[in-house]
């Protein structure tokens, strides 16, 4: 149960689901990780303590369960800006997810910073949540959506960036730092190097990248970044959208409410500081809380060592996979460039139907198009089948997937 990286079986027992048995009394294999992630018990008793103790808002009043409920919130607040190592904590916003944070920068800056006739530049391996908020903005603003294209292997086609910085009409370049469907770990450095030369702002998707690998905010340099708390370890309903201060101080609010005015009359209303500006009414306090346990728990891990692990898993799961005849595979075999991502078809089973008959024997992996239906265009499919790991996934886990896919195989005659 071990790979070189990481104790695993001391990690499994920190996660109170894995023990469950599910389809036909079948230990659960779970590899829907780039969905959602299993939450640790020490994220859940850090939710339950918090109902438990000091259930309070925050914030506002003096009491001394408010008091430890801030101070307990925004200590979440430090701890997220130590794990991407940003310097001003007044940076990071509070959002419900990646989707939100998007739809905050689209809103916001996008209304105030894009014109008729501008582009906003993304890819065609986005997920649905860095399209659709453009595609909103841009048709609004009579301003055009284009997409840099995706290669054979899997690789965004760089080339195109140029071209389309060369127009001088691009505001933004957004792309996902790593492909939820492909695994593809984008070059953000070049990309970020090419947009500031042209004063081209970037919004880098983390949906994907913040779980799985160290990232350093310092370095990657990009002026917005979003991520989900969801996915890695965390509870459902916190995300992250980190900007630039002078950026956000230059953006009008997304929600308007309580906690993010200084000063409101009939007519007028001035703003609080950064970051409650854009953090309207109450947010989720619980689950904020609860994402510390998450970040506390990945810090004693450590990123290099999950990404590792990660590695190690996927090469794995990719050599058994290729020796399955008729499975054709999604990405690049470039480990260095790839997360434990791994997409798939069989023959011609339906996604659904593999992922049917793989869950009889306990496997949960996730078939359909995974909110990349651009990407399933270009890929000149309707849907696709993932497996996608994370620190608790095993080598006797992808044993038993591999034995499944033979006996789903077996099944279609294939
Ligand atoms: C790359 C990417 N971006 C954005 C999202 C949306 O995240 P959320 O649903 O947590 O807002 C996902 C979720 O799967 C994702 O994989």
């Amino acid at each position: 149960m071990q790979t070189s990286t990481i104790n695993i079986e001391n990690i499994r027992r920190d996660f109170p689901i894995l023990q469950r048995k599910v389809r036909n009394n079948k230990p659960l294999v779970y590899f829907d990780n780039a969905a959602t992630t299993q939450k640790p018990i020490q994220v859940i008793n850090s939710i339950h303590n918090y109902y438990l103790n000091y259930n309070s808002n925050i914030h506002r009043a003096v009491h001394q369960l408010a008091e430890e409920a801030t101070a307990a919130y925004e200590l979440t607040r430090d701890k997220v800006a130590k794990f991407i190592n940003i310097k001003n904590r007044e940076e990071l916003i509070f959002v419900r997810g990646t989707t939100e944070a998007i739809n905050l920068v689209s809103y916001s800056w996008g209304r105030q910073n894009v014109q008729k006739g501008d582009i906003v530049l993304t890819t065609e391996y986005e997920h649905h949540s860095n399209i659709v908020p453009w595609q909103l903005l841009t048709k609004e603003k009579e301003a055009k959506l284009e997409y840099i294209g995706v290669d054979d292997n899997g690789e965004l086609i760089l080339d195109q960036l140029n071209a389309y910085l060369d127009t001088g009409r691009v505001k933004l370049v957004t792309f996902s730092h790593m492909s939820n469907v492909l695994g593809t770990i984008t070059n953000a450095d070049e990309i970020i190097k090419q947009c500031h030369k042209k004063g081209v702002k970037v919004l880098v998707d983390a949906a994907q990248s913040v779980p799985h690998m160290k990232v350093d905010l310092q370095k990657l340099d990009c002026d917005f970044f979003a991520f989900s708390a969801h996915k890695m370890l965390g509870p459902t309903g916190v995300g992250v959208l980190w900007a630039r201060k002078a950026i956000l101080e230059n953006m009008q609010p997304f929600n308007g409410g309580g906690d993010m005015i200084r000063e409101v009359h009939k007519y007028e209303t001035t703003w609080n500081d950064l970051p409650y500006k854009f953090e309207a009414g109450t947010p989720n306090i619980a689950d904020v809380i609860g994402f510390s346990a998450a970040l506390d728990y990945l810090e004693n891990i450590g990123m290099d060592k999950v990404r590792e692990h990660e590695i190690e898993l996927t090469k794995y799961a990719l050599e058994k996979m290729l020796t399955i005849k008729g499975i054709k595979l999604y990405g690049t075999p470039d480990m260095k460039k790839r997360g434990g991502v791994i997409s798939f078809n069989l023959g011609d089973i339906h996604p659904h139907d593999l992922a049917t008959i793989i869950d009889e024997d306990g496997v949960a992996i996730r078939s359909g198009h995974h909110c990349a239906q651009v990407l399933m265009e270009r890929l000149d499919v309707s849907a696709t089948s993932r497996a996608s790991f994370y620190i608790y996934n095993t080598k006797e886990e992808v044993d038993v997937f591999i034995r499944s896919l033979n006996r789903a195989k077996e099944l279609f005659r294939i």
